[in-house]
């Protein structure tokens, strides 16, 4: 791992170019694109399929299997980017080790911080027993009479999870022994990699979860923490569907937050925005996991935040000084396909934007699906209530229909 420096801003296009390739180019990663192209930064895009949401506003684009070590390594050797950014966990982390080591190239935050956090259990064992933060209670099992015996162990509920997945996919929370089968079953169909080793946590029965937005960036040449207002947000089935901030918090449960996210992000390194999930029962704080990159719930900067997560991310990666200022509070609401469809379309987008102090965005996604995150509706407030009906009202409005 190197130390973390500026990276000279030039001309896209030309020698003087500084350039940054994302992998992963979906809504997140094509607002963190966005965000560089102002800075007049040569963007590379990738993703495993062709007019991801970054792609379309990058310079230009690469559709490639990211989990292939090979391929991936080949890419970033022709693209010789002077940034690599997973913008997701399913890449062939280990490239990118590799890669960092030779010193080919800097991966945000750093490779080794993309490498331990696309596996449950690399965070899990860093975070609770390397740096002893609170957490669930916890097992891994390898087979159905593994998943048994650690469900014995834990008690009921517990929530079981493939290691290898993300928004949800795998997941489920179970009441008793008669529903491991089941869970087991459906946490192989929702792995990404190595099919079959799964997570069992034990259920934390918190008033609520926030999303702590942590940035690592430089101040005068040193690198300084900075910490966004609480995200709270409400999640179906492990995907996100509504966030809102500030969420409000007692001092004590705030300033636990706070201290998990610094020992967590301190031990990761690098620059960049993190986002740090926690769930909270009155002054307890427990870490949940930490992604290395902006956060689906962070999607409510884009209305809350003079800087939004991605242009934090953006301007903490290449070395600048960011701020972290919220400015009205405000609420994200998703907006789902709804149909299994290619090319959809959107109606009632100007009856959403007639809701006061909302905005919408649509990701441009080519294909749609029942549950895929298409847009977002986003609304400021005075108060963080209002901007939740806001949001929910906007997004409630936009109606995905098929086409041809
Ligand atoms: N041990 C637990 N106790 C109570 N609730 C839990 C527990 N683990 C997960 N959950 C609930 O399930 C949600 C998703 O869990 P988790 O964040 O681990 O999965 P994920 O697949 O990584 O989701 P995402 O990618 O959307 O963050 C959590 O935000 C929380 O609401
Ligand atoms: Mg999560």
């Amino acid at each position: 791992m190197t130390t973390p420096r500026s990276i000279r801003l030039g001309t896209p296009l030309s020698p003087s170019a500084a350039k940054v390739m994302l992998l992963g180019s979906g809504e997140l990663g094509k607002e963190v694109i966005i965000s560089l192209q102002r800075l007049g930064v040569e963007v590379v895009a990738v993703d495993r399929y062709p007019n991801a949401p970054g792609h379309q506003v990058a310079h230009r684009f690469h559709v490639i299997d990211m989990t292939d070590a090979a391929t991936l390594t080949a890419l970033i050797e022709q693209e010789k980017p002077d940034l690599v950014v997973p913008e997701i966990e399913a890449i062939a982390t280990t490239a990118l080790v590799e890669l960092e080591r030779q010193g080919t190239a800097t991966v945000i935050p750093t490779a080794r911080a993309a490498w331990l956090t696309m596996n449950r259990e690399g965070i899990r064992c860093l975070a609770a027993e390397q740096l002893g933060l609170p957490t669930s209670p916890y097992r891994f099992a390898d087979s159905l009479d593994e998943l048994k015996a650690a469900c014995a162990a834990l008690g009921f509920p517990c929530v079981i999870k493939p290691v290898m997945s993300s928004s949800g996919k795998g997941q489920s929370k179970i009441d008793g022994p008669d529903e491991i089968e089941a869970a087991w079953n459906y946490a192989a169909s929702g792995s990404r990699v190595n099919a079959g080793r799964v997570i069992v946590e034990g259920f934390i029965d918190f008033d609520y979860e926030i999303t702590q937005l942590t940035v690592r960036a430089l101040k005068d040449g040193v690198v300084t923490t900075h910490f966004c207002e609480p995200i709270g947000h409400v999640q179906e089935k492990g995907d996100y569907i509504e966030s809102w901030q500030p969420h409000p918090m007692p001092s004590a449960a705030l300033e636990k937050s706070r201290h998990i996210a610094k020992k967590v992000t301190d031990e990761l390194g690098g620059l960049g925005i993190f986002g740090v999930e926690l769930f909270v029962k009155g002054d307890m704080v427990w870490f949940s996991e930490v992604s290395p990159r902006p956060h689906d719930t962070g999607m409510v900067t884009m209305a809350s935040q003079r800087q939004n997560e991605f242009e934090l991310h953006a301007k903490a990666i290449l070395g600048l000084p960011v701020d972290v200022a919220l400015v009205s509070p405000a609420a994200s609401a998703v907006i789902y396909g709804k149909h299994e469809a290619k090319a959809i379309a959107f109606e009632g987008v100007a009856e959403a934007l007639q809701v006061p102090g909302a905005d919408i965005r649509l990701f441009g996604k080519p294909e749609s699906f029942a549950r895929r995150r298409m847009g977002v509706a986003l609304a400021t407030a005075p108060d963080i209530e209002t901007a939740r009906n806001r949001a929910k009202e906007a997004a409630s409005r936009v109606r995905p229909v098929t086409t041809g």
